[in-house]
């Protein structure tokens, strides 16, 4: 099939960026995105020109590092699908596709696709773990889990982190990554003793970094995994028990 591509070409984040064009001639339907941007990558550079910069690791939908924005929508067109698993064969011949990077203040470019995603690394070391004596393996079925709250708890761990929910935010909130991090260990019991300390780091640092949440919904609808806009319900009510205990605590 022909295709075009349309795509954000930066060369670094203090410098103006711009769409260039590209042909795209002769591509495999069968292929994903990212080889598509392989080809054209290859084909750039038999002429002696720049690749386009973009990320990618597993290309599987695990590790969250290729999200781009394609025709506006990030990881595009397809649901519950990230940019690494969407396939060709959802485009028709002779389509203009446009490529951008994340479109975030919290996400600021470093080159081309590629942006900076550390303000996630933030959130989560600010309280996205347990700290667990090491030692040697507990027995297993020590401490019993609830069936709900195990399946639940792993429904959150399923989020990626790849940034789409941010990206799709009118607010650039991430409240759908912070309440996801948040919930995988505040619904088990490894995760009690220091739940109201968790929630309360992770979501301050989260509010230093990205904007805030209004319920728009958008960021369910573009999460590769479906991680639902229940938890950040759940990190809301938590966010305030946690400060009521707080204010108890310290008698203010
Ligand atoms: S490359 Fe790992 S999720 Fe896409």
């Amino acid at each position: 099939m022909d295709l075009k591509l349309r795509v954000w070409r930066q060369a670094g984040p203090d410098v103006p960026g711009e769409f260039k064009t590209y042909d795209a001639p002769d591509i495999n339907p069968a292929m994903s995105f990212l080889e598509l941007l392989d080809v054209v990558n290859e084909r750039l550079m038999e002429r002696d020109e720049e690749p386009i910069a973009f990320e990618h690791d597993c290309r599987e939908g695990i590790c969250g590092s290729c999200g781009v924005m394609i025709n506006g929508q990030p990881h595009g067109p397809v649901p519950k699908t990230a940019t690494c698993e969407l396939h060709l064969r959802h485009f028709s011949e002779g389509d203009v596709i446009t490529v951008e990077p994340w479109r975030a203040s919290g996400f600021p470019v470093i080159r081309d696709l590629v942006v900076d995603r550390s303000a996630f690394d933030r959130i989560i070391e600010a309280g996205g773990y347990i700290s667990v004596p090491t030692g040697s393996a507990p027995d297993a079925n020590l401490v019993p889990v609830p069936k709900d709250a195990s399946e639940t708890a792993m429904d959150a761990a399923a989020c990626i982190g790849c940034g789409a929910c941010v990206a799709a935010c009118p607010n650039g909130a991430a409240q759908l990554f912070t309440s996801a991090k948040a919930a995988h260990l505040n619904l088990l019991p490894q995760g009690q003793p220091e739940r109201w300390t968790r929630v309360t780091a992770m979501v301050d640092q989260m509010e230093s970094e990205f904007g805030s949440c209004t319920n728009y919904g958008e960021c369910q609808a573009a999460c590769p995994v479906d991680i639902s806009i229940d938890f950040i319900a759940m990190l809301n009510r938590d966010y305030l028990t946690a400060k009521f205990k707080d204010r108890r605590r310290t008698g203010q």
